[in-house]
């Protein structure tokens, strides 16, 4: 055994990998979950993943016997049901609640189940929706977005005039808390002192509500200085909902709030005289490794989703809501800091009590709801039970079925033998990440959430969510993490999760950096991950059942190797940084260079196979022909060999002695000969990346062919030769089309793609020593690159310097290096586009720049007109040429 393990079972050994189980991690990763080999799969928060027997037992189960719908009497269906009523039983147990006191109603999912609290809560004027800052955007939806579309435009920079416009929707829309004139607070919270966790009689909390608050329409607004908390005219119902572990931080939240709340029994936050409180726990995440003990803090609603828990079945969650009867002696104030404000004890015990489930009140009926009604009259009788009245239609119920197996695993593992499992790693991991540090002492990692440094126990969930910086102290931004990390087959998350409330607390964005990140162009999970030098988001990984010890360290493996700056090694020499490298001499001086044109290839189809030429000419757009046609998607899209690798098996030619493009597909008997000269009449507009074309289209015949080649429906399409379009937006999405003046065919960027042979074989020498065990010695040739022309003569990245060069009579103006994607990890085998690693993942190590991976140049040609007249002259390139690069 490595000694970075056995010190880890030293350290973590009785909590680490069930020792108790009758199979240990070890055996339960190699036999149910083979699939991960090669893969480290760290978005347990996100999804966790289904066992090999568990899925073996739903197969089988499914297989064996026979399920009809419930709502009948039948065997088959009273076999349903009979499982659905024993899954009920299961769910409850799992959250150690009573039968006689919840009930659980099957949803499609934790949104689900939240959505039917927010649209049956019996909202009114005087009730309060107070919600945490941590809570994931399907708990903020309960506030209701219909009456309070924000107008954004009226929101000052300062948010000091707090200005807000709403625009009213019908009130037929509106069934959530502000739409039905409640008021709605967001709050911290924090516990007071360090007070044991869980002595819920000790425990004392802070609620201190957020800057912004609103009422349900500005009639309300009478009472604003107090907010939601002083009005009040009756017996209204208010709803508090946090999460019982925040899916952005890993916070896990003191579940003794339940009943202080439900008491009234917290300082910072005036308490309601009048009315009753409703606890909603948020359980998602939380329950994948600690359920809520609703025995013994016993919230009002609790809402999970199954795939969490044990991977599948997907699209099936459940709300928990309590039933039973209500134990007057739990609400009972035991130390009430108002009482010391002359404010009587009993004044704080809610008037009446209601139970949960009967508060719920539900307008739509559907199958499954009703007992009885009548179709011409206004006459509906509901079922009784309080799940039949939520259920709407048929429940998933094959999906139920497959719960126990699900739970199979949870109990042989015993869920505080995952918690601990799990919190192993994650402390592990923190305590390494903390310590990464780059040469210059400066810390790598910056992790969020409460006590992230000396967290050692279960406080916090099976989740880290950090952001790294560089060595200067500028942030990687976390979309740089997610593409090198899915090049070392790591797995994880990028963004805000869904969690908008944690996200700007932990990451410091006020509110007017979340509307500009927003006005920028800014959208969840986007590519825009700095703006103004701050992250816009995260990256998470979280930590499941079968993850092990490996799975920790290979993620740790990864930071150090691409994140932490090493002192600087000598033989450092092709690391992107131009400073470092010996600008070469201005070859243009000289009368013969070194370097020649070693090949010329023309792709004229976007995304197929190029051919290679002795000679070719050159257009105002550059090389000709050169990407002037490609494929559009029945829904419009670009296709590319990113989502369709079949396009790398259709081969073109161009002979231009006869006009002709011929393109051939091994699917496809007949060779498409289409004439150089060839239009038809419909022209279109299109745009690709960022630029608009006019484009001419094919007839039925040439899109039925391409269609059979791919293998999905789609359209052939022509750059229209006489209207090439300059790009539209410099600098615009993507930074795509650097050069404004240039004319671009179906190009990406630049107009050439140049590849020298020198770095190229530099690469093959990296990619020989990364991969000296592996089983196969990884080679590329130039042509993985889809390169227009191949310099040969030069040193290893020499290119990078050059600024313009000339090729026979023609200059070209560098446009910088090419960003490299997951394109030139595929390669053909057996006719077969095959995926792998490289040679992305060994370029990633030395030759990334602002979070993108260069290799090779983009060359624009400084086109063809002379003198001013504006005549086009015809340049040709021509192999063997001599190259003359100028670098400045
Ligand atoms: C804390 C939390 N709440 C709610 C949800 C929503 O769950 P679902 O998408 O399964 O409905 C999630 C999902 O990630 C979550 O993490």
């Amino acid at each position: 055994m490595e000694q970075s393990k056995a010190e880890f079972l030293e350290q973590f050994g009785a909590d680490y990998g069930y020792p108790d189980a009758p199979r240990g991690i070890d055996e339960l990763r190699a036999t149910e979950f083979k699939r991960l080999e090669g893969t480290v799969y760290l978005d347990h928060a996100g999804a966790t993943l289904y066992s090999e027997a568990q899925m073996a037992n739903v197969v089988k189960d499914l297989t064996t016997n026979v399920y009809g719908n419930p709502h009948s009497q039948s065997d088959s269906s009273m076999a349903a049901s009979d499982l659905v009523a024993s899954a009920r039983h299961q769910v409850l147990k799992y959250f150690n609640a009573s039968p006689r006191d919840y009930r659980c109603v099957f949803t499609s999912g934790a949104t689900s189940a939240l959505k039917l609290v927010g649209e049956c809560f019996p909202w009114s004027r005087d009730s309060c929706y107070v919600y945490t800052m941590e809570n994931h955007n399907s708990v903020l939806g309960i506030r209701d977005d219909t009456i309070a579309f924000l107008v954004s435009s009226v929101i000052s920079r300062d948010f000091k005039a707090f200005k807000f416009k709403y625009l009213k929707m019908s009130s037929s829309n509106l069934k959530y808390a502000l739409g039905k004139g409640a008021n709605v607070l967001a709050v911290d919270v924090e516990e007071v002192g360090d007070l044991p966790k869980n002595h819920g009689s000790d425990t004392v909390f802070k609620i201190s509500r957020h800057s912004i608050q609103r009422r349900g329409d500005d009639a309300l607004f009478h009472n604003h200085q107090n907010g939601c908390l002083t009005a009040s005219s009756g017996n209204h119902m208010n709803l508090f909902a946090f999460p019982s572990e925040c899916n952005f931080s890993g916070h896990k939240f003191n579940l003794s709030l339940v009943k202080h709340i439900k008491e009234g029994k917290f300082i910072g936050f005036p308490s309601q005289k009048q009315g009753q409180w409703m606890v909603l726990i948020d359980a998602a995440k939380g329950c994948t490794t600690e359920p809520p003990n609703l025995a013994v803090y016993p919230a009002d609603f609790v809402v999970c989703s199954f795939y969490k828990i044990f991977g599948y079945p997907t699209g099936l969650g459940a709300l928990i809501v309590k039933n039973g009867y209500v134990d007057n002696q739990s609400f009972k104030v035991v130390d009430d800091p108002l009482s010391k404000k002359g404010i009587s004890s009993n004044e704080l015990l809610p008037i009446f009590m209601t139970e949960a489930a009967s508060l719920l009140n539900k307008t739509y009926f559907s199958g499954g709801t009703v007992a009885a009604s009548i179709a011409d009259i206004d006459f509906v009788r509901r079922r009784k039970g309080i799940e039949q009245v939520l259920e709407d239609g048929t429940v998933s119920f094959l999906s139920i079925s497959s719960l126990r197996y699900g739970f199979n695993i949870i109990d042989t593992l015993t869920i505080s033998a995952i918690a601990r499992h799990t919190a192993s790693l994650a402390t592990y991991v923190r305590t390494k990440m903390l310590d990464l540090k780059h040469s210059n002492e400066k810390n790598v990692c910056t992790i969020y959430g409460q006590q992230a440094s000396k967290v050692n126990d279960l406080k916090m969930g099976p989740t880290i969510t950090f952001n790294l910086k560089r060595e200067d102290g500028t942030w990687f931004g976390y979309r740089e993490v997610e593409k090198l990390a899915s090049l070392s087959g790591i797995h994880l998350r990028t963004g805000c999760f869904c969690n908008p409330g944690a996200c700007a607390k932990y990451l410091g964005l006020s509110h007017s950096d979340l509307v500009s990140n927003f006005e920028a162009g800014h959208v969840c999970w986007d590519d825009n991950d700095i703006i103004n030098g701050k992250p816009t988001g995260a990256v998470r990984i979280s930590f499941g059942y079968m993850s092990t010890y490996e799975d920790a360290e290979e993620f740790l493996k990864f930071l150090r190797s691409s994140f932490v700056s090493k002192a600087i090694a000598l033989n450092n020499g092709h690391m992107l940084n131009i400073n470092a490298l010996v600008l070469v001499d201005d070859w243009s001086s000289q009368a013969v260079s070194d370097i020649h044109l070693k090949s010329i290839t023309i792709y004229p189809v976007k995304s197929c196979q190029g051919f290679s030429v002795q000679s070719w000419p050159l257009t105002t757009g550059g090389l000709k022909y050169d990407r002037e046609w490609l494929l559009q998607g029945s829904g419009g899209e670009i296709l590319t060999q990113k989502k369709v690798p079949e396009l790398s098996s259709i081969h073109t030619l161009i002979d231009l002695e006869l006009g002709k493009l011929f393109i051939e597909s091994p699917k496809c008997k007949d060779k498409l000969q289409i004439s150089l000269e060839h239009l038809t009449h419909l022209t279109a507009e299109l745009d690709v990346y960022g630029q608009r074309y006019e484009v001419q289209s094919y007839c039925d015949t040439i899109n039925t062919w391409f269609s059979e080649a791919i293998g999905r429906p789609c359209s052939f399409m022509r750059c229209s030769s006489s209207k090439y379009r300059s790009c539209s937006i410099a600098g615009g999405r993507d930074n795509l089309c650097r050069d404004a003046r240039s004319k671009l065919s179906f190009v990406n960027e630049g107009q050439l793609l140049l590849i020298s042979e020198e770095s190229v074989s530099d690469l093959n020498s990296r990619l020989h020593s990364s991969n000296a065990n592996g089983k196969q010695r990884v080679v590329v040739d130039a042509m993985r690159f889809r390169p227009n022309i191949v310099t040969s003569g030069s040193t290893p990245y020499n290119e990078d310097n050059w600024k313009r060069l000339r090729i026979g009579d023609a200059y070209f103006t560098s446009m910088g290096g090419c960003n490299r994607c997951q394109m030139i990890n595929l390669y053909q085998n057996s006719g077969q586009v095959v995926k792998a690693k490289e040679p992305l993942a060994t370029l990633a190590s030395y030759r990334r720049q602002k979070g993108k991976i260069l290799f090779g140049v983009l060359l624009n040609y400084e086109d063809g007109m002379d003198g001013e007249d504006d005549t086009v002259v015809e340049r040709w390139l021509q192999v063997g040429q001599e190259v003359y690069p100028y670098t400045d």
